[in-house]
């Protein structure tokens, strides 16, 4: 088959690798021309530096005869002419408000509509079926409608297809997913859904499920919201009365509670917030169209204020329990991205942090990520005022070397064996905020060498 993605970012570019991994001829337009330059390379590293995903690289380079990836509207309209399917992987972020801000998924539509209306010598022959992988608020179909009708568009369907993955492991998700959703109006748009994921139609380790597009739209939007109210809970009951309540040890109360099959093992690991792209941005859209249906929202709106109450807890623990100040002194931020295995910084909980020891004056952070260092120099560029203080290290020791305080943000596996650089490098005293429990068997090791700890899940190790 022939098929169009709209947008190449994470959930674009990782799902026409997949799809041209699956034997269609598959382009990706992007109107990011830098991005659709490192994409095209050929080159790992340079995919890489633009999308840090495991495999993504591989794949794209593996499938080049059938997968392009361009920014040029001509050949977006070349495609189109025999395309049955688009599509839609474009950005949805938040508003002020909450509500979404759908303005990417306009234009893109207004765009493809454009074209569409031309196809074919204007006789728009060929059935083209426009498929939703944003995540989108649960009317939306209704409003591709509204935009591409009065445009003249025939002969067209719209379904809805969202998208699970999970960044760091977007390819094997979109290879292996658990399940597919398939929300479609008409037999004819569900046969040609089928015959995009025949490989999944076909697998019995899948689940294959089809609906009408608002329930798939609403199962997309609910599913984030029920792993984000995990998190909230681990993050302000599980880890906070491990802090609050002496001799509990995180690890055996984790461990203890995972033991029940119903409760299940996901999200018990405790952190500083929950970051990324989508559980913020679709719990505000969910809270906002509740409310908005004159519904409540009290339950969602507490997880989002749980999540931005433990960033906020944890910061402050430097001063109200270890009576440290950031101010003048020289901060060494481990971790960027939100979580590990990607370059992704929307919403890390490192942007927090930074800000805030930044606010407080510090003389100097070292920042260390082993992906995300070029996002982050975007985000905080260096001429810009205060971020002056920032300097990008380049390794973890770098950033270690005489620091007053040792701030943990992601979970990077190798931050596992940071405990003994800190022992080795950092200053003394140092004040150790660990806001991901990596290295929690050295809690007490790096405290009988003179420092603090803070660690989310734990309360203040004192030197000595
Ligand atoms: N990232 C995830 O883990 C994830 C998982 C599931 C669902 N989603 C949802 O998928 C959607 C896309 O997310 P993402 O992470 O891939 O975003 P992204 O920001 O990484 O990528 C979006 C891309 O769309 C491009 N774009 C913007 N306007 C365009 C236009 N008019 N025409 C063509 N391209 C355009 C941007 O340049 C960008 O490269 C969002 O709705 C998100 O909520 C994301």
């Amino acid at each position: 088959m022939h098929i169009v993605y709209m947008g190449a970012g994470f959930v674009g570019a990782c799902s026409a690798a997949v799809s041209a991994d699956s034997g269609h001829k598959v382009l990706a337009f992007d109107i990011d021309a830098e991005r659709v330059r490192k994409l095209s390379s050929l080159d790992k590293s340079t995919i890489e530096s633009c999308l840090h995903e495991d495999g993504l690289a591989e794949l794209i380079i593996k499938h080049q005869s059938r997968l392009v990836f361009t920014h040029d509207v001509g050949l977006l309209t070349d495609m189109l002419e025999h395309a049955e399917a688009v599509f839609m992987c474009l950005p949805t972020p938040e508003r002020e408000d909450g509500s979404s801000d759908l303005t990417y998924f306009t234009k893109a539509t207004e765009m493809l509509g454009a074209i569409l209306v031309k196809r074919n010598g204007g006789a728009q022959s060929q059935r083209v079926l426009i498929i939703n992988k944003s995540t989108v608020p649960i009317d939306t179909i209704d409003l591709s409608k509204r935009i591409l009708e009065p445009m003249g568009v025939k002969n067209f369907g719209i379904a809805s297809n969202p998208e699970f993955l999970v960044e760091g492991k977007a390819v094997h998700d979109s290879i292996h997913p658990e399940r597919v959703i398939v929300g479609a109006e008409t037999p004819e748009d569900f046969a040609t859904m089928r015959r995009i994921y025949q490989r999944f139609v076909d697998s019995s380790t899948v689940q294959y499920l089809e609906m009408n597009p608002y329930e798939a739209a609403t199962v997309k939007l609910l599913s984030n919201a029920a792993l984000f109210a995990r998190l909230a809970f681990t993050f302000s009951t599980v880890g906070r009365i491990c802090e609050a309540i002496p001799n509990l040890n995180y690890e055996n109360v984790r461990r203890g509670i995972i033991g029940d099959s119903r409760i299940g093992r996901w999200g018990f690991y405790d952190s500083l917030f929950a970051g990324g792209s989508c559980l913020i941005k679709d719990a505000e859209s969910i809270s906002w169209q509740l409310e908005t249906h004159g519904a409540r929202a009290d339950f969602m709106r507490s997880v989002l204020a749980a999540n931005r109450d433990q960033i906020m807890h944890f910061l402050s623990r430097a001063k109200t329990e270890a009576g440290f100040s950031f101010e003048g002194k020289s901060v060494a931020l481990l971790g960027l991205a939100f979580k590990q295995d990607t370059n992704d910084m929307r919403h890390s909980g490192a942007i927090h942090v930074l800000e805030h020891v930044l606010e407080s004056g510090a003389a100097s952070v070292r920042a260390w990520d082993p992906a995300a260092m070029d996002v982050c120099r975007t985000l905080f560029p260096k001429d810009k005022g205060r971020n002056s203080v920032i300097n990008y290290s380049g390794s973890a020791e770098e950033a270690i070397k005489g620091a007053d305080c040792v701030i943990i943000a992601t979970d990077w596996p190798q931050f596992r064996t940071l405990g003994d650089t800190i022992l080795e490098h950092a200053a003394r005293p140092c004040l150790v905020m660990d806001g991901r429990r990596m290295i929690e068997s050295q809690y007490r090791q790096l405290a009988a060498a003179g420092m603090s700890v803070i660690a989310v899940g734990s309360p203040l190790y004192v030197p000595g």
